[in-house]
């Protein structure tokens, strides 16, 4: 099969960095937080939409949704230096949660295990001290960063599909706030993983709003919750490019849509794999380039996947 389409080429907005640096931090204060799981206290995970509050300072106003922020814990770590920063992306639309700006927003899951080494409890620094915050209680905060993983200068120049794993969510959560409050002529579908239905994040928000808005779908991949008993393998997002191919290969294929992967890192080697089994090569080359020689990439692995494959024009990549 050939295909002639012209690539997307989306021109992305100029967006500020780094108003705020770790040596040169802003206060902000927290307005709210709340939990964010669907199942509430039945999931085994806790992740929580937690607003700061940084008006008056070079952080208000400045940040774009896809975009994230820094969160410099207190304390110390077991080598008697401060804690270095961690990143959260941004959970709110790029007017905030307040729709001036001046309110920040991200979703922050508990990092909490066995140590490795010893079987002790684990508690990740950063995510914990975020989700301990109280309304009221004040933190450190730095950024913005990041200039690629935004949405295009004209939103409604495109379509959209968004793949998100877990925290993932966030910026899709800020992008669609922006796509659906601008009114952008787009479609907009947003495909979410989570390994239990009780984990999806946000999940009462994207059904309410893919009800009151014809041009936004939401689709969900539970990785657990699978019937052993018939042999199914887990279902990932990627899948749902199989299961719902009537809709989203056309999707694929017209030249307005843009990709958008957050969340785990290795999500984006099943999409891509699945990209490549469904659209013609010259449009696949347009979301993913590959160097020459590199063989097919069904048959690389994950190192050699990183080195050679490469995210193209239509494809946007966030993996952590
Ligand atoms: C651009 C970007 C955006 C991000 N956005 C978000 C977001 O929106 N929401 C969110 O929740 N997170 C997000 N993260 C992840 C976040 O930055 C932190 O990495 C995460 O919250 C863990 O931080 P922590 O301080 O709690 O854990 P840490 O104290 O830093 O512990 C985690 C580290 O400890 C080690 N570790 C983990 N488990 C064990 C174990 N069992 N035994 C021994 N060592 C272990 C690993 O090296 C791991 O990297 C983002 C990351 C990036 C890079
Ligand atoms: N801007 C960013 O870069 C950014 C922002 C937010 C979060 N993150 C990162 O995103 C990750 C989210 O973790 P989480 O604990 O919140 O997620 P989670 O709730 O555990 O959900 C992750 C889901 O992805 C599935 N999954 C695992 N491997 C996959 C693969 N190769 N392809 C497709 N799906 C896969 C998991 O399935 P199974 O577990 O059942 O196999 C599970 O259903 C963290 O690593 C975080 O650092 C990055």
């Amino acid at each position: 099969m050939s295909v002639q389409v012209e690539a997307g080429n989306p021109k992305l907005p100029e967006v500020r960095v780094n108003v705020a640096t770790p040596t040169s931090p802003v206060v902000g204060k927290v307005v709210s937080t709340r939990p964010v799981t669907r199942g509430g206290r039945k999931s085994a995970s806790f992740v929580r939409h937690v607003s700061f509050d940084v008006s008056g300072t070079p952080l208000a106003k400045s940040f774009r949704a896809g975009q994230s922020f820094g969160v410099l814990p207190p304390g110390t770590d077991s080598r008697g230096k401060p804690h270095k920063l961690r990143l959260y992306s941004l959970a709110c639309p790029s007017t905030g949660d307040d729709g001036q700006g001046n309110v920040v927003a991200t979703v922050c899951k508990r990092v909490l295990d066995e140590h490795w080494e010893n079987h002790k409890l684990f508690i990740g620094v950063a995510s914990n001290y975020i989700c301990d915050l109280q309304e009221g209680d004040e933190a450190l905060l730095t950024g913005p960063s990041g200039k690629r993983f935004i949405l295009p200068e004209n939103p409604s120049d495109h379509d959209y599909i968004f793949f998100a794993t877990g925290t993932g969510i966030a910026p899709f959560r800020a992008m669609v706030l922006d796509l659906l409050n601008q009114r952008a002529d787009a479609r907009i579908v947003l495909i979410m993983g989570s390994p239990y239905t009780t984990d999806l994040l946000y999940d009462e928000e994207f059904t309410t709003w893919s009800k009151e808005h014809s041009n936004f779908r939401y689709l969900t991949a539970i990785s657990r919750e699978y019937v052993r008993e018939e042999g199914a393998s887990k279902i990932y997002v990627q899948e749902r490019l199989n299961t719902n191919a009537d809709e989203l290969v056309p999707m694929l294929m017209n030249p307005r849509t843009l990709i958008y992967v957050c969340g785990i890192a290795g999500m984006e080697v099943g999409i891509i794999r699945q990209m490549a089994k469904l659209l013609p090569p010259e449009v696949f080359g347009q979301y993913v380039t590959v160097r020459e020689g590199a063989g097919p990439i069904e048959s690389l692995d994950r190192k050699e996947f990183g080195k050679v494959v490469h995210a193209g024009e239509r494809l946007f990549l966030e993996v952590y």
